[in-house]
């Protein structure tokens, strides 16, 4: 083992355990690796989910922070452009075990950030499909940390992205009075997806904290495991795929390539939302904190809580002749009504610096305008 492995791992300190947190203590446990650690295998940082919204930020963002290790997976084909800044790519599916088993013989990853899920509103069609892929995959990336782990001594992170949809508030009257939300309320969700986020959390919590605890050779705190609850996301490089918080991303690209936009829900509909750079920004620092400053697993994040109506009245500011309508639908309307209207993430501020760079208006002013006016020009 090398060295400082085991030291690594034993003095992880235990955070504090206030009420409000969801902190239980992270157990000294030590790692022991069990396999030869001959430098054989290559450090890597696994990607999954690499193809989607958030892995052609987070991808980018990691190689022009000097991260020559990234090894990407993901169902669909991986791009030639994000292949160049990847080691190594794989399609491939997180369910299927004898490719994730290839990959744990093959490298030695220290960080995985596992992004590959069904969104919200595909899972809601297949739910059957989507518990498969959002837990099921989630369980064997985190089986696929700890094991690492054991191979190699060291703690291994894992980065999960959860959503907002892991809340579900009771009614429009709750959501009118709530305020921001903070992690640990409302956490019924009514959704698939939603469920499937809430559980997996609890599923990383349990890998970091109380793994296997009542084994002999118990490993629990093998995984490092981190997750932020995104809210809405929008971002000008890259199009949708299928989340109910969509239509805001929707209704500005439209809006920009000239095509008429029906908005799903309600003018008053109101959600929190962070642009894809805040998102990516969240999502490194919060792997780069410092554990010991870390009082939970899960973070809120967010930017600005804004009404679709207001969404689209700015749109209409800049693209004059944006065709927006209102046509709610009925069912995706009653989901994201059980999303907070906006969410507390005093937390991710106090405890790994989260901040925010735009409100709703500068997000359009010096973000998305100037991106997607270059896009579609
Ligand atoms: N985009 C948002 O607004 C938003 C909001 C909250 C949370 N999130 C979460 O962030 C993560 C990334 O979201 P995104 O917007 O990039 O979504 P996306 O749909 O654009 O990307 C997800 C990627 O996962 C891949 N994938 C799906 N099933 C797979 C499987 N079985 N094996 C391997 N790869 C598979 C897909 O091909 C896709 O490229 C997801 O976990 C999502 O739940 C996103």
């Amino acid at each position: 083992m090398p060295a400082n492995a085991a030291s690594e791992i034993a003095t992880a300190t235990p955070t504090d355990s206030a009420e409000g947190t969801d902190s239980d203590p992270v157990p000294t446990v030590e790692v022991r690796p069990r396999g030869v650690h001959g430098g054989a295998r290559s450090a890597a940082i696994l990607v999954t989910g690499a193809t989607g919204e958030v892995g052609h930020g987070l991808i980018t963002a990691l190689h022009s922070a000097g991260c020559n290790g990234i090894v990407a997976l993901d169902v669909r084909k991986i791009d030639a452009p994000l292949r160049s800044l990847c080691m190594e790519t794989y399609v491939g599916d997180i369910c299927d075990n004898a490719l994730l088993g290839r990959l744990l013989a093959m490298y030695e990853i220290t960080e995985i950030y596992h992004l590959a899920a069904l969104l919200s509103t595909r899972a809601e069609f297949t739910p059957e499909t989507a518990h498969a892929v959002n837990v099921g995959g989630t369980i064997n990336l985190l089986q696929l940390a700890a094991e690492q782990a054991r191979s190699h001594g060291h703690r291994v992170k894992f980065i999960f992205p959860s959503s907002i949809a892991a809340h579900g508030l009771p009614d429009l009257d709750t959501k009118a009075t709530a305020g921001r939300v903070s992690e640990d309320a409302y956490c019924k969700p009514t959704t698939m997806y939603g469920c499937n986020k809430l559980y997996c959390e609890n599923l990383g919590r349990y890998y970091a904290r109380h793994y296997r605890q009542l084994a002999q050779d118990q490993t629990s705190g093998a995984v490092d495991f981190r997750c932020l609850r995104y809210p809405g996301l929008i971002s000008a490089d890259t199009l949708p795929a299928g989340g109910t918080s969509d239509y805001a991303p929707e209704m500005i690209h439209a809006a920009a390539s000239g095509k008429p936009y029906a908005c799903f829900v309600r003018g008053e509909t109101r959600i929190p939302f962070m642009t894809m750079p805040e998102a990516i920004d969240a999502t490194l620092r919060l792997a780069a904190a410092d554990e010991t400053g870390l009082s939970r697993c899960v973070y809120n994040v967010s930017s600005f809580s804004a009404s679709a109506g207001a969404i689209a009245e700015i749109v209409r500011g800049f693209f004059p002749g944006a065709q927006i309508t209102f046509e709610p639908d009925e069912k995706r309307q009653a989901i994201v009504d059980t999303w907070p209207a906006d969410v507390d993430d005093t937390a991710a501020r106090n405890d790994w610096g989260h901040t925010p760079k735009y409100t709703l208006e500068q997000a359009f002013e010096e973000y998305l305008v100037p991106t997607i006016r270059a896009r579609y020009a």
